[in-house]
């Protein structure tokens, strides 16, 4: 194994990454997992030309995932999702869609939650529990019931329904709270000592972004070890933004990729836009969005832990944020879905509309090449598409 260990995000303090653990002992910012770039890359094995003979599933790049090499992954087949180019919809743009509801449990959230359960079980954790807009639930419930661990789930009453119903069908302890997602986690840090369970929140936990990263790692290879221009991304509590800067940042130090970077662009709901507020702003750290409220569930975070780390991508890749109504989102779904067959979450839907904004806004060239992340299916979300 290549995790060398833990690093904080913010104050640099490095931990060991050997024991079950959450954020900084010093600053309660998110850690970080450090990989022996240099040693991975003296490896004979894994080359961008050896990847093609691999496993499909995000396991493929084993080499900078955490696990030792002799524990066997916690998987049901996660990663390896299509690329697929927009063909009606693509408004002048080389556009095309990362569909991530071909995941299990149909959500990009089986990714984090493969890497991170696989981690804690490995590092003794017996009991999980976990805050969730709905998709993070179902795909920790699915993987703790692979592993053989608890799940405790804590999820606002207004979650959709399916997500609910999927959590308890998979074994999951679920818990409904009269509050909003900040509200869930603050019941689990209540109760969680005493409780004896390992907090697996966004960020609080060190290797869902390790499961995250993997998008990044996967989306070279299928552009060909050439980044795009420009990548949009529906963010909640920002994994898989930072996690992909953090896979094009190795890939550098591994020679795979050069210095180009995409214009990292954050999508997020106008009834629940932190970081499109704080972008504007010129702040480092995002407030509380006060009334949050959107029918995008992942999107209805109010306030993020890694908030410092999406606001710097966003700057330092020259990218944005973008807020976007909620009834343009469910319009744009249907539209995205009767031109192109795809049945996009409102979260996904919301980002084709921030790709309109931004180009009447002349922020995006004709021709340049676009990524769009389907995060994740629009099953899941069919009292607000029947609403
Ligand atoms: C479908 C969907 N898209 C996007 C997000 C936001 O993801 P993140 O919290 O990694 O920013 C979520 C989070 O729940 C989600 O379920
Ligand atoms: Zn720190």
């Amino acid at each position: 194994m290549f995790l060398k260990g833990l690093e904080c995000s913010s104050c640099g303090l490095q931990h060991d990454w050997s024991r079950l653990q959450n954020l900084c002992r010093f600053c309660q910012k998110p850690l970080l997992a450090v990989i022996d770039l240099a040693g991975v890359r003296k490896l004979d094995g894994f080359k961008p030309s050896s990847l093609l003979a691999r496993t499909k599933s995000l396991w493929r790049y084993r080499e900078v995932l955490p696990l030792p090499r002799d524990v066997e992954p916690i998987s049901l087949g996660e990663g390896g999702t299509p690329l697929v180019p927009a063909r009606k919809i693509h408004g002048g743009f080389d556009l095309w869609i990362k569909d991530e509801s071909l995941n299990p449990t149909q959500s990009f959230k089986a990714r984090g939650m493969s890497v991170a359960v696989s981690m804690a079980k490995y590092l003794g954790a017996i009991k999980l529990a976990v805050p969730s807009a709905g998709n993070a639930g179902g795909a920790l419930a699915a993987y703790a019931a692979r592993a053989g661990l608890e799940a405790h789930i804590f999820m606002p009453r207004d979650t959709p329904r399916a997500n609910i119903v999927e959590c308890r069908e998979l074994g999951a302890e679920v818990t409904l709270i009269d509050g909003l997602i900040t509200d869930c986690g603050a019941e689990i840090a209540r109760r969680k000592t005493k409780e004896g369970w390992f907090d697996m929140s966004t960020l609080k936990e060190p290797y869902r972004i390790e499961g995250k990263k993997t998008l990044g790692y996967e989306l070279a290879e299928q552009c060909d070890w050439q980044l795009p221009d420009v990548i949009l991304y529906p963010t909640g509590g920002g994994t898989g933004l930072i996690g992909m800067w953090k896979a094009f940042d190795e890939m550098e130090a591994l020679g795979w990729i050069g210095k180009k970077r995409p214009r990292m662009f954050s999508v997020q709901a106008t009834g629940c836009a932190p970081i499109v507020r704080a972008f504007k702003a010129g702040e480092k750290n995002a407030t509380e969005f006060p009334d949050a409220h959107t029918i995008a569930s992942g999107l209805r975070v109010p306030k993020a832990i890694g908030d410092f780390l999406m606001l710097d991508i966003l700057r330092r890749s020259n990218g944005g944020a973008v807020a976007v109504e909620d009834e343009e989102m469910m319009q744009t779904a249907r539209d995205v879905g009767s031109k192109e067959g795809l049945f996009v979450c409102p979260e996904g839907a919301a980002c084709f509309a921030a790709l309109k904004s931004l180009s009447s806004a002349g922020k995006i060239a004709s021709g340049e090449r676009v990524i769009i992340f389907n995060t994740g299916s629009g099953i899941k979300y069919l009292d607000a598409y029947d609403a």
